[in-house]
């Protein structure tokens, strides 16, 4: 009897330390898991209708769980590196492989990322059976139609925004790069044909041009402002401009690149820092100056009306492309080869910080008598009202200033009736969050 009973008794205990053990062993991550993702980058960034997000490889998201429990804690965007690429998903003039991209697609789908697809129409990162075929103008169009069309189909619903064309500026003098399949086999006019293949392929997704060097208010800058304000004008669907900013840490944000932004922003286009990452020199000395790069980027985006997004390119230093593509350089990411956050990670998260604390909020906004009236809180006697991505001559109530802003002749005008995005951005930068009215 008593050694029957001590038996049950010793069988109970080592039960309940086994299952003291699988609770600790399976639910033990998943506790620390959610208390970081409270921490993370994106839950600063979601108070602002903000994005930040990183380029994700595909290799690394099935081997690394260190990466994979990076991504879910820190960011709510994501692109792949390479796997929406044309070589990546098109090997075969009729055949389509969509495994790697999908494994992205479905990844930032379950853990609440937007995701940007990145890109449809460039010249590198083509399969040989597309630069090394014989193809009739009327062909090259038909087998970029079907390229976009196959592809935005199969993702529709599932990406946030599209770089339909990326890089097609030449650099120097001449506007566009003539060195490109496209252009050579359609001629400049492939840029807007790949726009309205897209915008018929998936009506609900942003459309973006893509380019490098296109931040300042350099030629190149002004090669891609004025292609984007032919588009615009000629009625091209097109909805952003991404600036992709692989930069050094000698990098400085300064009154060009808000210029640049604001006259995109006037065209109705909207801005993301699409791949994010400053380079240092690797010889030994970390670079002191490279936070302060990461800070004043997102600090320029989170402060610009139509800036939208910041991706990084990449997510740890043990997996970025610039020690490959600039020699010399590294350690170009927020997290080290450890998965340790670097001092630009904290520079990162005190920029979304300082963003969210105490901003402008726009609670209503009301049109009477040619006088557009906002409401809200945290407004100063210098806040500015934007209208559709444009300054206004703006007024603070005399007797409440903290909670009422008036705009007596809208610049351009606009009707009582018309649906306008509005922000107000305090002297100090900080910006609402975009307040429909309709
Ligand atoms: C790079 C990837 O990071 C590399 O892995 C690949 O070998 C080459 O392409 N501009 C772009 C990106 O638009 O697609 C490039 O990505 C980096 C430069």
């Amino acid at each position: 009897m008593y050694f029957a009973l001590m038996n049950r008794w010793m069988r109970a205990t080592t039960w309940l330390s086994f299952l003291i053990t699988l609770a600790a062993g399976t639910f033990g991550p998943l506790i620390r898991q959610q208390a970081q993702t409270k921490e993370g980058l994106q839950a600063l960034a979601a108070q602002r209708d903000f994005y930040i997000g990183a380029a994700i490889a595909v290799d690394p998201l099935r081997r690394e769980p260190s990466y994979r429990e990076t991504l879910q804690r820190e960011f709510n965007a994501a692109v792949a590196e390479n796997a929406f690429k044309f070589d990546a998903l098109h090997p075969a003039r009729d055949r389509y492989d969509f495994k790697d991209a999908d494994l992205i697609a479905d990844f930032a789908q379950r853990n609440g990322m937007k995701l940007r697809g990145h890109t449809l129409v460039w010249h590198k990162q083509l399969p040989a059976w597309v630069t090394n075929g014989s193809f009739t103008r009327a062909e090259a169009i038909a087998l970029m139609r079907d390229h976009i069309t196959t592809v935005m189909t199969h993702f529709r619903g599932k990406v946030w925004a599209w770089d339909v064309v990326n890089e097609a500026m030449e650099g120097k003098d001449e506007p566009l790069r003539t060195d490109s399949f496209w252009y050579q086999k359609i001629g400049p006019d492939y840029i807007r044909l790949a726009f309205e293949f897209a915008r018929a392929a998936d009506p609900d997704a942003i459309l973006y041009y893509n380019d490098f060097d296109a931040e300042d208010m350099g030629t190149r800058s002004k090669h891609v402002y004025n292609l984007v304000r032919d588009l615009k004008q000629r009625g091209t669907p097109i909805d952003g401009v991404g600036w992709q900013m692989h930069i050094d840490d000698n990098f400085k944000i300064n009154g060009d690149h808000r210029k640049n932004a604001r006259r995109l922003g006037e065209l109705g286009l909207e801005l993301s820092i699409t791949e994010l990452d400053v380079r240092t020199k690797t010889d030994g000395t970390p670079s002191a100056k490279q936070s302060a790069v990461y800070r004043d980027v997102a600090t320029f985006c989170l402060t610009e009306p139509n800036c939208r997004a910041v991706i990084l390119w990449g997510v740890t230093d043990k997996h970025s492309w610039v020690p490959a593509f600039f020699p010399g350089y590294g350690d170009a990411l927020i997290f080290d080869a450890d998965y340790r956050p670097k001092p630009a990670y904290a520079a990162l998260r005190d920029a979304l910080q300082t963003a969210i604390t105490a901003p402008p909020i726009i609670t209503a906004a009301s049109f009477a008598a040619g006088k557009l009236t906002v409401t809200g809180q945290n407004f100063d006697r210098k806040s500015v009202v934007w209208i559709n991505g444009k300054p206004q001559k703006t007024e603070a109530d005399k007797a409440q200033p903290t909670t009422k802003l008036t705009i007596k002749k809208a610049d351009p005008a606009i009707a009582p009736s018309q649906a306008v995005k509005l922000h107000v951005q305090n002297p100090d930068g900080k910006l609402s969050r975009v307040f429909d009215y309709k």
